[in-house]
């Protein structure tokens, strides 16, 4: 089986949407191993969110994870990596296909709801930085 790295952004958090997120990933079967609310250290935004490092967007970006506590949580199952980014939908949330979680919740690509992994080598990574020594 796979894991997968899941956050509800703080704009999720902050609307209440957390149950609708976990409950259409455990609907869609994956399983729950690890979940927890907290506010980020910046530090560990930024490493989360390395690979933006460059781009225009990145101390917006930045600013806005950390502005609130999320819920980050490891979703486990066959494919979990792909299963969770189709629940989630594309990073525009008005082009995300309505039914997923972007399309149907978000407007704003700057404040799109939910992150998951894109490739099980990013959630291992991922999973290492939010979760250390989870078995
Ligand atoms: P994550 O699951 O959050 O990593 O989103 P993603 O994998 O669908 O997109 P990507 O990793 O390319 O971008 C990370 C995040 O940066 C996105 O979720 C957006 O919130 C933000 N982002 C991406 N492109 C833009 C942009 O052009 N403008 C702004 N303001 N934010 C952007
Ligand atoms: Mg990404």
């Amino acid at each position: 089986v796979e894991r997968t790295l899941v956050l509800v952004k703080p704009d999720g958090v902050s609307r209440g949407l957390v149950g609708e997120v976990v409950g259409r990933l455990e609907r869609k079967g994956l399983t729950l191993v690890a979940l927890e609310l907290r506010t980020l250290q910046r530090s560990v935004a930024e490493t989360h969110y390395g690979e933006h490092a460059a781009k225009p967007f990145f101390g917006e970006l930045v600013d806005f994870i950390v502005s609130g506590p999320l819920v980050a949580l490891v979703a486990e199952g066959p494919r979990a990596v792909e299963a969770a980014r189709g629940l989630i939908g594309a990073t525009d949330p008005v082009k995300a296909t309505p039914g997923s979680l972007r399309g149907d919740y978000a407007l704003e690509i700057g404040q799109n709801l939910v992150h998951g992994s894109d490739s099980p080598e990013s959630a291992k990574r991922e999973i290492d930085l939010f979760f250390p020594g989870l078995s």
